[in-house]
């Protein structure tokens, strides 16, 4: 029986490493072992606990009640200011977009204002509870453009039932302005949420730290909820975010009942009904082990990581910022001797996972890298790797796409996307080779894959990854 979890670790042998601080996006290393061995016992302590019914678990509910302490504390919430702990950002955002638009049953036609820089689940939760979103450009700087706001929310009037902005923005780093967005907000009388996911517990230890961080937190009037998830900086296990509001009248509406059904009355303050209590456990035992000061000293590790390769990146002349970082996110792009993506490729095959940015509204693409504590440790090292794989991406030189591919791509249309196109695609540019039981392989390096897609709209990325999605997630038939 015990084989199983043999073959578990072997299926993992093609993961990223989740430990060791080279995987800079999709986990957040704190570098601790201890917290890391705490953050798995208490998960699997409460895996079989069901969050469906907290009267039920009453553990959880401590927990739960706890950890959204914490995050007001910690976030310069009022008194009487309540929270929920769901199951990561993009739920939180969610819940924050149902519960705006089910504050307003008098809007037949509500809509969310949401800065281009918004974080994509903005994007899924409009699609899915059927609300408008009025994407509002940015300025020069990526930051929220209050003029632009403010004039969107002038012509939408009464049919706006949240503005958004981020602390920080995950593509670029840096913190909307959001007194000003929060006082447009107020003034119309209309809930403004920060999306905090990523930042939300990082930035108040950088401010204890003494460096400069814009005002954002519920000590901003006019915030009316923040999003912030435990599964990234605060170093828990996944699966755990926390949606705070400054009252208990505007979290209201995030809660669904139903009793008109033969069973057991529903009552869910979260899109999740049975849910386990692992992750809850998890995250409520890294928080209570790490506390406050814990904290501090990751963010201070996770800054002076910042800084230096803030600083290693200025040293590369063929590399710059996207925007100087507000907090724990750095994006660089190049000159025109090299490319984002094989500097992506050429990491990776010196052990550092970092993330190609797409271009995007007139920017380039990027290399995106969310900084953790466990990378301090062997900054040395990145550096070293920076800049061999800037200087491997120079002597490849920029990728060039086959100008027939580039016009098989610009032919196609994203809203009627056929497996047949999608074949077509593939054999056209012989990247992905299909292997001999029709699954599709991926190549080693992505770089020209994703040059690829660069040329692409956002709307063909989508329906492209979709229906490459759609191939993965089939069961393989030499099972
Ligand atoms: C600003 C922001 N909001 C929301 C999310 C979504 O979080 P999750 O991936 O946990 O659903 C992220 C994820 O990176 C984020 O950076």
């Amino acid at each position: 029986m015990t084989d199983v979890l043999a073959r578990l670790k072997a299926l993992q042998a093609d993961d990223l490493p989740v430990h060791g601080g080279r995987t800079l996006a999709y986990v957040y290393d704190s570098g601790l072992p201890d917290i890391d061995r705490i953050g798995r016992e208490a998960v699997a302590a409460a895996a079989a606990t069901n969050g469906l019914d907290p009267t039920a678990f009453p553990s959880l509910l401590r927990m739960e009640n706890d950890l959204v302490g914490f995050g007001l504390r910690l976030l310069d919430a009022p008194a009487g200011a309540v929270g929920t702990v769901s199951s990561g950002g993009t739920e939180s955002v969610l819940l924050a977009v149902q519960g705006a638009r089910d504050s307003r049953p008098d809007v037949a036609d509500p809509v969310i204002v949401v800065p281009s820089t918004r974080h994509a689940a903005f994007d899924k939760a409009a699609h899915y509870f059927g609300v408008e979103k009025r994407v509002v450009p940015v300025g020069a700087d990526f930051r929220a453009d209050l003029a632009a706001t403010e004039a969107a929310l002038d012509e939408l009037g009464d049919r706006v039932v949240l503005l958004v902005g981020s602390a920080p923005s995950y593509a670029h780093g840096v913190v909307d302005p959001i007194p000003a967005l929060a006082s447009l907000a107020s003034s119309r009388g209309i809930r403004c949420h920060v999306d905090a996911c990523i930042g939300g517990w990082v930035l108040p230890y950088a401010a204890r730290l003494g460096r400069d961080v814009p005002p954002w937190t519920f000590a901003v009037d006019g915030v009316t909820s923040i999003s912030v998830d435990l599964h990234k900086y605060g170093y828990a296990p996944k699966g755990t975010s926390l949606l705070l509001h400054r009252s208990p009248a505007l979290r209201r509406p995030q809660y669904f009942s139903s009793a008109d059904w033969p069973g057991y009355t529903m009552l869910n303050s979260t899109m999740q009904s049975t849910k386990s209590g692992g992750p809850l456990a998890g995250a409520w035992a890294v928080v209570e082990a790490l506390g406050d000061d814990g904290y501090l000293t990751l963010s201070r590790q996770v800054f002076e990581a910042v800084d230096l390769i803030v600083a290693g990146v200025a040293a590369i002349p063929a590399l710059s910022l996207v925007a100087a970082p507000d907090s724990s996110l750095v994006a660089f792009s190049t000159d025109s001797s090299c490319d984002a993506f094989t500097i992506c490729d050429e990491m990776l095959d010196r052990g550092w996972y970092v993330q190609p940015q797409m271009s995007y509204a007139g920017a380039g693409p990027s290399v995106h890298l969310s900084v953790s504590a466990g990378t301090r440790a062997h900054l040395d090292e990145f550096l070293v790797a920076l800049a061999a794989s800037v200087a491997a991406a120079q002597e490849a030189g920029p990728i060039a796409v086959d100008p027939g591919i580039a016009a098989y791509i610009e032919s196609l249309d994203p809203a009627a996307l056929t497996d047949e196109d999608f074949d077509g695609l593939l054999a056209a540019s012989g990247l992905v080779g299909q292997g001999d039981s029709g699954e599709l392989e991926l190549p080693k390096r992505l770089a020209e894959v994703n040059a690829m897609l660069d040329l692409a709209s956002p709307a063909m990325r989508e329906a492209l990854l979709i229906t490459f999605l759609d191939r993965l997630q089939r069961p393989s038939a030499s099972r």
